[in-house]
C-alpha cells in the first residue's frame, strides 16, 4: 500500500539540524499555516493560533526560553502553537461561514452550541485537553505540509510554557502547547527511527 502522501508520512522524521542561510517567505509561512488550519477541530471550534517566529530579534527572544534548542535560530520559522481554552460561545461565530456559504441549515447551529456547552464549559480539564488537541492536529497537518514541500520540522516541547506565555504576549485562555520548527534541513539528521512493534500498539477487537 503506497501512494505519494503515504510516502510522504512514511519518510518523515525529526530535524535536528537546519540550513540557517534558508528562509521561508511570509507568504510561504501563511501558505503552511492555512494549510494547519484544515486540519479537523471539536465542532469547528477552531481554537488556535499560531505566532511565527521568523525574524533573528523574535528568534532571540524565544532560544533562551526554548532550551537553546538549535532548531529555533537555524531552521527558518518556528511556530508556537497555541491552543484556546474551548469557550462555546464562540461556535455561532464560528459555524456562520457555513451556513452563509449552504454548508450548514441555520436551524442546526443551536444543536452543535447546546451540546458543546455541556461537554466542555462546567469542565476545565476537557476545555484545556481540547486546546492541546486543536494545536496537535494543526501542527501535524503543518508537519507534512512541510514535508511533501521537501522542508524539515522538529516539534518541541522543550521550552518554558509560562516564559513563551509572558514574552509572546499570549491570551490568559491560550496554552502554548508546542513550539514547531520548520526549515531547509542540511546533512546530519538522523534516518527515522524504528517504530514499536504493531503488536504492542494495536488491538483489534
Ligand atoms: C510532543 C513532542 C515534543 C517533542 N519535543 C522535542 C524537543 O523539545 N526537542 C527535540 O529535539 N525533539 C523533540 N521532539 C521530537 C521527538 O524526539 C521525535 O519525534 C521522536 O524521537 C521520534 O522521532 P521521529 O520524529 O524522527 O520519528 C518532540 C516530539 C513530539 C511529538
Amino acid at each position: 500500500m503506497t501512494n505519494a502522501v503515504i510516502e510522504c508520512i512514511l519518510s518523515r522524521s525529526a530535524a535536528k539540524y537546519y540550513d540557517p542561510a534558508v528562509t521561508l517567505s511570509d507568504d510561504q509561512i501563511r501558505e503552511l499555516v492555512r494549510i494547519g488550519t484544515t486540519a479537523p477541530t471539536s465542532f469547528h471550534l477552531q481554537n488556535w493560533r499560531f505566532i511565527a517566529v521568523r525574524t533573528r530579534e523574535a528568534k532571540a527572544r524565544l532560544s533562551p526560553i526554548a532550551w537553546n534548542q538549535p532548531a529555533i535560530t537555524d531552521a527558518a520559522v518556528t511556530f508556537i502553537v497555541c491552543g484556546q481554552l474551548v469557550d462555546t460561545s464562540v461556535i455561532p461565530e464560528r459555524l456562520a461561514p457555513l451556513v452563509e456559504a449552504g454548508v450548514m441549515p441555520a436551524a442546526m447551529v443551536p444543536e452543535w452550541e447546546n451540546p458543546a456547552r455541556d461537554l466542555y464549559m462546567a469542565y476545565p480539564q476537557r476545555r484545556r485537553d481540547e486546546a492541546v488537541r486543536t494545536a496537535t492536529f494543526g501542527a501535524s497537518a503543518m508537519i507534512y505540509a512541510a514535508r511533501s514541500l521537501g522542508l524539515g520540522s522538529t516539534p518541541m516541547i522543550g521550552f518554558d510554557a509560562e516564559a513563551v506565555h509572558r514574552e509572546f504576549g499570549l491570551a490568559g485562555d491560550e496554552v502554548p502547547v508546542l513550539l514547531l520548527s520548520v526549515g531547509a534541513e542540511r546533512p546530519g539528521n538522523w534516518a527515522q527511527k524504528p517504530r514499536r512493534p504493531l503488536t504492542d500498539v494495536l488491538a483489534l477487537v
